[in-house]
């Protein structure tokens, strides 16, 4: 090697260096340095590509990355970081090549087949996806995320047996992991727990609160506008009520319910949820609770409780139930949503309460959530069905149940 080559190459190291370390400035300086003499060099084209996504270039990023590999096409880990960024971008297709160049190369990377499944599964393509993702995991057992996203590829399938082993091998890597618990009940039909754990809900709404009015929307989802009209039906000229929104979400039922409120206030688990609640500007309480413990917390503070398709997460309901008299006022209304169990359509139905679905939420029969809420001590029961929302094209038909609290 020559000497300039030499002092080339030692920069390059030291650029890359100050890159690990986090000094990012001083690694760009280095970088272009080398790369401004030597405009080809692989190498620096792909970690100066890195860092310029890492500093939210991405589309330049792209540039560099896809020169790296142009000058030096065997890299399998040029092709890697190629595809993550034209990820980011939402250039899937494109992505779906580089990192299949990058399988191609390194049939043993599990990180290229785990990026290659999870694209696949963005490019519609849900069982090749899923071969990819096995092979993954065929290669390095125990890697977390990939059982993950097969689950969720295997079970968008529809095919829910296959799902269950994964959530199971998923648990066995990772016992504590409250989502793999509770899809593995779901799926298998197993060892169904009476409600999900805090955990789940916590993480699956905390993941879902960015998209969660958007997808709803699209859904065509009612139940806060079913249970608002419920309550102007029974509540017509009471004077204006303290109202508990529990599992309040983005706050959905805020300003569906606001008019008649005097004080509004909003319980839920996931923190991503309340946020988005709070930036609506109609509750004038928000807790991120537990709402059970919260309701038996507050014993007659409120006129009425709310709860829009949130003791879906409970099979049993007794324990909601008892909290919710226990926070209402003499003749305060509790009004709620559920997911109807048909007990024409199941013939197990009769014998059970609730059934834990596939999807991951409970239905309830309607003889149950009655007996359930008069022993509770709520009197003048009234449920009816509706439709809460669409899922995969069909009705999700559920039971807006009202009870006064005697
Ligand atoms: C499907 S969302 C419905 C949100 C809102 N009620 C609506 O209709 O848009 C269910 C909500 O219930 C919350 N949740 C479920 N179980 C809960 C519990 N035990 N305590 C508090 N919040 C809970 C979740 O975090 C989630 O925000």
């Amino acid at each position: 090697m020559s000497q300039s080559a030499n002092s080339h190459a030692r920069v390059l190291q030291d650029a890359i260096e100050a890159h690990k370390g986090g000094r990012l400035l001083e690694a760009e300086a280095a970088y272009r340095s080398v790369l401004q003499v030597r405009p080809d060099d692989p190498d620096a084209l792909n970690f100066f590509g890195m860092l310029r996504c890492q500093t939210g270039h991405q589309s330049e990023a792209a540039e560099f990355l896809r020169r790296s590999v142009e000058v030096d096409p065997k890299n399998p880990h040029a092709w890697l970081n190629l595809g993550n960024v034209l990820v980011m971008l939402n250039r899937d297709e494109e992505a779906r090549t580089a990192f299949t160049r990058a399988t191609e190369l390194a049939p043993d990377l599990a990180m290229a087949w785990f990026n290659l499944g999870v694209c696949l599964g963005r490019c519609k393509q849900p069982l090749e996806a899923a071969s990819a993702l096995h092979r993954a995991l065929k290669i390095e057992p125990g890697h977390l995320p990939a059982y993950e996203s097969l689950a969720v590829v295997l079970h968008r399938l529809g095919n829910y047996e296959e799902a269950a082993e994964v959530f199971r091998e998923w648990l066995a890597h990772d016992p504590d992991n409250a989502m793999a618990r509770h899809m593995l009940a779901a799926t298998s039909g197993a060892e169904t727990p009476s409600r999900a754990a805090d955990q789940y809900v916590r993480v699956l709404f905390d993941d879902f609160a960015a998209t969660f009015d958007e997808n709803l929307a699209s859904l065509e989802y009612r139940a806060p506008q079913l249970i608002a009209e419920r309550l102007t039906r029974e509540a017509r000229g009471d004077a204006p009520l303290d109202i508990l929104d529990a599992g309040c979400g983005t706050g959905l039922c805020g300003p569906l319910v606001r008019e008649v409120a005097r004080r509004l206030a909003g319980v839920d688990l996931s923190a991503a949820m309340v946020e988005k609640a709070r930036a609506r500007g109609c509750y004038d309480e928000l807790l991120v609770e537990e709402l059970c413990a919260f309701m038996s917390s507050r014993p007659a503070a409120f006129d009425v409780v709310l709860s829009a398709d949130t003791l879906v997460y409970f099979g049993a309901l007794e324990e909601p139930l008892r909290a919710a008299r226990r926070c209402l006022r003499e003749d305060g209304l509790l009004i709620f949503t559920v997911e109807r169990l048909n007990e024409e359509q199941d013939s197990g139905a009769r014998q059970r309460s609730y059934r834990l679905e596939t999807h991951g939420r409970y239905s309830h029969c309607e003889r149950y959530v009655g007996a359930a809420l008069a022993g509770a001590g709520f009197g003048g029961i009234s449920i009816e069905t509706g439709v809460l929302r669409r899922e995969r094209g069909s009705e999700v038909s559920g039971l807006i149940v009202l009870g006064r609290a005697a």
